[in-house]
């Protein structure tokens, strides 16, 4: 078998100490092949935030591995670790994490420029994963100008306009209507079945598992 893109070898996070002391993750091991769309399911605290944060390298695991194409990121420090991240890997956050200061544009902008693309590139590829989300027109908006869903595919456009080998989203599909729903959704399909790209979806929605070739279910910083 090939190389994962993207593994986990006996996984734990850990939140607070002492008393307060939380495991989020409780020995994870996962292994995602090139070109696989994977689901993450689980009920709502079960840590599956969590794991997209520590498979993407947003966030550390207490103890166990990470690999993320070919680099094993629990060894990587900064900037390496960035770098690395910025050429590899995109992601949809759940709670959208864009920058309130800067426009939809801006925003889609800085994945594209902090890997090093060139300006008038970068600005007609942002430009075009905006209007591939329906939102030409609404480049020089600021987030807050936004309805949440618009801010959410926002959020989708800057992780998909790089093209990156690996996408990271958690509940892509979380905030929008059923139609904008199913357009994202064709958005991230397309993206893996055309392009090859591995996608890790987080998502309580059975429409968005049953595209995925996988479904990985967790439970309790589990997966079962
Ligand atoms: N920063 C933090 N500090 C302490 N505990 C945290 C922190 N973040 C998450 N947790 C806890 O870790 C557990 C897993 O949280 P996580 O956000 O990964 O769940 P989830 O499966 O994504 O849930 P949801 O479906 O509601 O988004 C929960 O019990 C949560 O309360
Ligand atoms: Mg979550």
């Amino acid at each position: 078998m090939a190389e994962p893109v993207v593994e986990a070898r006996q996984v734990t996070r850990v939140y607070g100490s002492g008393d307060a002391a939380a495991a989020a993750l409780r020995g994870v091991d996962l292994q995602v092949a090139e070109g696989e769309m994977v689901a993450i399911m689980g009920a709502s605290g079960c840590g599956k935030t969590t794991l997209l944060n520590c498979l993407s390298g947003l966030d550390r695991p207490t103890s166990g591995q990470v690999i993320l194409a070919g680099r094993d990121l629990t060894a990587l420090r900064e900037p390496a670790l960035t770098r690395h991240r910025a050429r590899v890997a995109g992601f949809v956050f759940q709670s959208y994490n864009l920058i309130p200061v800067l426009t939809s544009e801006e925003n889609v902008l800085l994945p594209l420029l902090t890997r090093g693309d060139e300006q008038g590139a970068a600005r007609q590829r942002a430009r075009g994963a905006l209007a591939g989300l329906g939102l030409a027109g609404k480049e020089r908006r600021l987030p807050n100008e936004l309805s949440g869903g618009e801010q959410q595919r926002v959020a989708i456009a800057r992780a998909l306009a790089p093209e990156p080998r690996v996408v990271f989203a958690d509940e892509p599909t979380g905030n929008l209507d059923a139609e904008r729903a199913k357009d994202v959704l064709d958005l991230l399909v397309s993206a893996n079945r055309e392009r090859g790209q591995t996608l890790v979806v987080v998502t309580h929605d059975p429409r968005v598992a049953e595209r995925c070739t996988r479904v990985v279910r967790m439970e309790s910083g589990r997966v079962v």
